[in-house]
């Protein structure tokens, strides 16, 4: 199977893994083919990959970071109780807020037990769902990879319980600022960005009444927008007054929109993400926190398609736990870009004269373009 961006799928072609639908449910199945009424529905929900069949790449797999019960669970609990906490009223608020505590809790219980025993994978860009917001999803894969690297820093199962559970509800307080904001696509203004600020405040508000959510996990949704520098928002905290896991939580936070679809840019890649954060390093995030994500994440996923300094063309097809940058890679193209009749696969982590040069179409790397002027980074992808 192959990773493709859905601007460059075409009629014809096959989902090579399913779609869910927002209860985590299948909504379009393995081996369904895509039309054009369907991938102008996937345009206009914002998908911005698919895993296509392909038959030269066919026996590769791409590991899910969840089963699929533990997915759709997370996925029921989550929309549930974001959805009631934008429609509660005050009557209803505190019976609404015991059951999210316990069942957040439960909830964190799955996921550190199913991730315990994938731990080691790399985090790969996270299953194609279609929902009616944005933030079960965002929520969901936040909390996957700052658990991820929650393990990966040694911390204990009370540790992960708080770290997870404040990057799960980090940004409960948007179910209180209106959609109609959050999904502008043009700039904010001033007062309308004031009015999403607002939604750290709330979110702490509500999980710090909670009994069953850890304060310091509430304060993951007051300070995960505060920066090292104190550029940051609400209260403009700088370095060590900032928690160490809001800042886990900032930075996932931050990597998670920038390889979202947006209503004004194109997702970005996993490796234009890592080095957008790059330029933030010790300014607006840790670096040792950079590096430590930057080594878990599957900076160019398996599926992937990519172009090497020796001209020829292929799909990643495993990864290098120790060198995420240097894949293994099935060479389907020559130099010139005729396919090959008998691929065959180069491991990167020992072809150290070989360098990847594109990806999907794109180029390996942001340098020698304007980053700071780049339309990619702008207020609202800090908003996260
Ligand atoms: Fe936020």
């Amino acid at each position: 199977m192959r990773l493709l961006s859905l601007h460059t799928c075409k009629p014809g072609m096959r989902l090579a893994k399913p779609i869910l639908d927002e209860e985590g449910r299948v909504l379009l199945g393995t081996g369904v083919e895509l039309g054009e009424t369907l991938l102008s529905r996937l345009k206009d929900h914002q998908v911005p990959f698919l895993y296509i069949m392909d038959e030269r790449t066919e026996d590769v797999d791409i590991p899910d970071m969840l089963s699929p019960e533990v997915r759709q669970e997370a996925t029921r609990l989550i929309r549930t109780h974001f959805r009631r906490l934008m429609s509660e009223s005050v009557k209803t608020r505190m019976f609404s807020r015991y059951e999210l505590g316990s069942d957040m809790r439960k909830l964190m219980d799955l996921l550190i037990s199913d991730l315990s025993q994938t731990g080691n994978a790399m985090i790969m860009l996270g299953d194609m769902q279609l929902t009616e917001h944005y933030l079960y999803q965002h929520s969901l894969d936040v909390c996957i990879y700052t658990t991820l690297l929650g393990m990966k820093s040694g911390y204990n199962r009370d540790e992960l319980h708080t770290l997870g559970l404040g990057a799960l509800l980090h940004d409960i307080g948007k179910t209180k600022i209106p959609l109609s904001l959050l999904k502008k696509p043009g700039k904010l203004t001033e007062d309308e960005f004031a009015e999403v600020k607002r939604h750290t405040l709330i979110g702490f508000d509500i999980l710090r009444q909670e009994p069953n959510i850890p304060l310091l996990s509430a304060h993951c949704a007051l300070q995960h927008h505060e920066r090292l520098d104190g550029s940051g928002y609400p209260r403009q905290l700088a370095s060590g007054e900032i928690h160490d896991y809001a800042r886990f939580v900032g930075m996932v936070d931050v990597y998670d929109a920038l390889t979202r679809e947006r209503p004004y840019r194109a997702a970005m890649l996993p490796h234009q993400a890592i080095e957008i954060l790059y330029m933030g390093a010790d300014k607006l995030f840790d670096l040792d926190k950079l590096i430590l994500f930057r080594d878990k994440i599957a900076i160019y996923p398996i599926g992937m398609e990519v172009k090497l300094s020796s001209g020829e063309s292929g799909v990643v097809v495993d990864l290098n736990a120790n060198v995420p940058h240097r894949p293994v890679v099935r060479i389907l193209s020559d130099a010139d870009g005729l396919p090959l009749s008998a691929p065959y696969e180069v491991d990167l982590s020992n072809r150290l004269f070989l360098t990847i040069v594109e990806v999907c179409g794109t180029p390996a790397t942001l340098s020698g373009m304007n980053a700071e002027k780049s339309p990619f980074v702008s207020f609202q992808d800090q908003m996260g």
